[in-house]
């Protein structure tokens, strides 16, 4: 692993986002031992004008997972040090670039390379002039780092050539559509290099969609039957028990397709889709990624269901006529010689009847057996845990069958460990310089031109959300699209997580 001086900044540091994941997922890093306090230090920076003890009593609240000590976390507040200044002037990033500096001569009297991160939780409105603040500021990755020290501070000697990386690290929403995403992704291309751009999609830092290429492609079980031989549909769904919560104003612009389909779903889509790759390198992997959206077309006004829950525009920052759906349900297909037919159903929606996240892969029927389909279920939460329905003898005198599983399910199978948060994951990639599990700028490009036409169609008010109960399964039209598709639900049987 590499050394020396580690700067983290985190852009927004005052924000929700900040606040909520990235500073707990440092703080588990860090207590982790992944984040070495000879090394790094984090700097928040945001508008507001408040000192590091603000900041750090702002982010203590969330730092708890109930195991840390008190030692631990008084150790990692002492990291962070907090720089106010605006996104779009040189002033605050001066002040940044010094305190930076300061923490990168006092570390780097050793050897080691200077390893500057910044963290964007910020909305995306910004990132063009942060790109260029920070370009304009910190990325020197053409000068050995001696070169600038020496430049920008002549008085001090450093001898060392500490080498070192500059590295951006941006969430979505990465655009409203093709054309502004593109404008997004050329504003930034234009100042850095992709392999210095980490776009993350936090379903990609998920334990259970991580596993998904080990899983079909280290197993026999799976390598023959995983096509439109045998699979008839494939469902990938997304559920809440609240609404936006406060989020509304957000929520409106962008809808459930933006928030969730278009890139979460999308992108467990593609891990179950695609082919295998050449090799686990980064770059392989994202390849076929890509070839998996570029084998879809747009999709059809009759293959949606769109919903909108009743209450939702009693938010005060939600306008009275807004169309946006807070539900979707729609039929994806991929013209490829492994999936032409079998359609993959996503299906997202807010403050409906439960909160669970899950793959469901429905195989065809078995000629001459009543009893319900095989299906295969990879829950990503809660309560991860992978099934398989099948139907088996009931047990006992009789000769009946029934429909029973194969359940290994982590809580049980796992006991013990600690499954790491989806951030946590992702930063410790974006430090190790490692972007498998982070979208590439092709890879976004052709997931808006899947979504673009139909999203146009929403927001020019030409296809409409139906009404549908808080606490409900959605609007009854969904299951009707489901079953249209070709879905089969089964009746009289339930999987019940495991209790410990
Ligand atoms: C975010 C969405 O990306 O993902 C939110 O903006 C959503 O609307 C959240 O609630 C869900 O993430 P998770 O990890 O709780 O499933």
């Amino acid at each position: 692993p590499e050394t020396g001086c580690l700067s983290i900044i985190v852009l927004g540091a005052s924000g929700d986002l900040a606040k909520k994941k990235t500073f707990p997922a440092l703080f588990n890093l860090y207590r982790q031992g992944f984040l070495q306090s000879n090394e790094v230090h984090i700097f928040g920076y945001a508008r507001t004008k408040i000192s590091d003890d603000d900041l750090r009593s702002r982010i203590r609240g969330y730092l708890s997972r109930g195991k840390e000590n008190e030692g631990e976390v008084l150790e990692f507040l002492q990291l962070i040090k907090y720089v106010s200044g605006s996104y779009d002037s040189g002033e605050g990033f001066t002040l940044l670039d010094k305190a930076i500096s300061e923490h990168e001569f006092s570390k780097n009297s050793t050897e080691g390379s200077s390893r500057r991160l910044f963290y964007f939780a910020l909305p995306p409105s910004v990132y063009p002039s942060v790109c260029r603040m920070i370009k304009s500021y910190f990325d020197f990755k053409e000068l050995p780092a001696y070169c600038i020290t020496y430049v920008k501070y002549p008085q001090v000697t450093v001898l060392a050539d500490l080498g070192g990386w500059t590295r951006i690290v941006v969430e979505k929403p990465f655009g409203k559509d093709l054309a502004s995403s593109e404008q997004l992704s050329s504003q930034i291309g234009e100042l850095f290099d992709e392999p210095q751009i980490y776009r993350i999609d936090h379903y990609l830092g998920k334990e259970l969609v991580q596993n998904l290429l080990v899983l079909r492609f280290a197993n026999r079980f799976f390598l023959p039957l995983w096509n439109r031989d045998n699979i008839d549909n494939i469902q990938i769904v997304f559920r809440e028990d609240f609404g936006t919560e406060g989020r509304g104003g957000y929520f409106d612009e962008y809808g459930i397709i933006r928030d969730i389909i278009q890139n979460h779903l999308l992108q467990v889509l593609c891990l179950v889709a695609m082919e295998k790759p050449v090799s686990q390198k980064p770059e392989h992997i994202r390849d076929e990624k890509v070839k998996v959206l570029q084998s879809m077309l747009p999709i059809k006004d009759e293959e949606v269901v769109l919903g909108q829950y009743e209450g939702y525009k009693d938010d005060p920052t939600v306008p009275n006529n807004s169309n946006t759906p807070t539900f979707a349900t729609m039929v994806l297909r991929i013209h490829n010689e492994r999936w032409e037919g079998v359609p993959f159903i996503m299906k997202a929606g807010k403050a409906l009847n439960s909160r669970k996240a899950e793959i469901r892969v429905q195989f065809k029927d078995v000629p001459g057996q009543k009893q319900g389909r095989n299906e295969f279920v990879i829950r990503l939460q809660p309560s991860e845990a992978m099934y398989m329905k099948l139907t088996v003898k009931k047990p006992g005198l009789e000769m009946s069958t029934v429909q029973s599983e194969l359940d290994l399910s982590y809580g049980q199978r796992y006991q013990g460990v600690v499954i790491p948060e989806a951030y946590e994951r992702l930063i410790l990639d974006t430090i190790r310089g490692d972007q498998q599990h982070f979208v590439r700028r092709d890879e976004l490009k052709a997931a808006w031109e899947i979504f673009t036409p139909l999203l146009h169609r929403i927001d020019n008010g030409e296809v409409k959300p139906i009404p549908y109960k808080p606490g409900s399964r959605g609007p009854a039209e969904a299951d009707e699209l489901l079953q249209h598709a070709g879905y089969v639900q089964t009746h009289g049987y339930i999987w019940i997580p495991p209790t410990l």
